[in-house]
């Protein structure tokens, strides 16, 4: 029994650091539906909310974007766009008002550091991006593709503002998700020699 355990999770854990290894972004205009069920993305929220997180604060909270609500926060973004650009031609809106429609999910990813008495800001954001990135290695584990992108909109208190989230919350990332229609090839990845010191 013991024997079997230990097989299986030798394989799982090679094909975890494959999936490490390999992984890339894949940007929304190549990401296309079927997205996930409900149940896949519940059990990849649940994942990406298992981060370490000093204090256990859950400094951070999810808005699920999918059907019809990424047309409507598209229409925030274009109106948004619109009221500094009012001269943009019906291209440049467009553009604007599908940022979140390529991908069948997108999924904000809000932090909410702040001043503690004991745990530093710092950490608070930091745990943020972990959620991020165990979303995006969750969904790629489960065979779809991912794109952490902020863009413009997501500095944008007019936009956060209709989104819902109070002042002192920030967006960590939007998680576009769905199928690859293709996968780009890689990018130069950090030189490690560059980056490495041993003590
Ligand atoms: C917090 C954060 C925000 C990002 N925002 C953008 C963005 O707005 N636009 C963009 O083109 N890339 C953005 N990126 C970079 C993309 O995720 C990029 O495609 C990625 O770094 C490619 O690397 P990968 O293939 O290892 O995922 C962002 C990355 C991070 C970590």
């Amino acid at each position: 029994m013991t024997e079997i355990r230990d097989a299986a999770q030798a394989s799982t854990l090679v094909s975890t650091l494959d999936l490490l290894r390999t992984r890339r972004s894949v940007p929304p205009m190549l990401l296309d539906a079927p997205g996930p069920t409900a149940e896949e993305l519940d059990g990849w929220l649940a994942i990406a909310a298992r981060v370490p997180d000093h204090g256990k604060l859950a400094p951070w909270r999810f808005l699920v974007i999918e059907g019809e609500a990424r047309e409507r926060v598209g229409a925030i973004i274009e109106r948004t766009f619109l009221a500094d650009f009012p001269e943009a031609d019906d291209k440049r809106r467009a553009q604007e008002r599908q940022r979140l429609t390529h991908a069948p999910v997108v999924v904000g990813v809000v932090s909410r550091a702040g001043p503690h008495v004991k745990i530093p800001e710092w950490e608070q954001v930091l745990s943020a991006g972990a959620v991020c990135m165990n979303l995006v290695v969750a969904a790629n584990a489960a065979g779809y593709a991912t794109a952490w992108l902020t863009e413009w909109f997501a500095y944008d208190r007019r936009v956060l503002d209709a989104l819902g989230l109070d002042p002192a919350e920030r967006i960590a990332g939007f998680i576009h998700i769905g199928r690859a229609k293709e996968v780009p090839s890689d990018r130069p990845r950090p030189d490690l020699a560059q980056i490495v010191t041993r003590l």
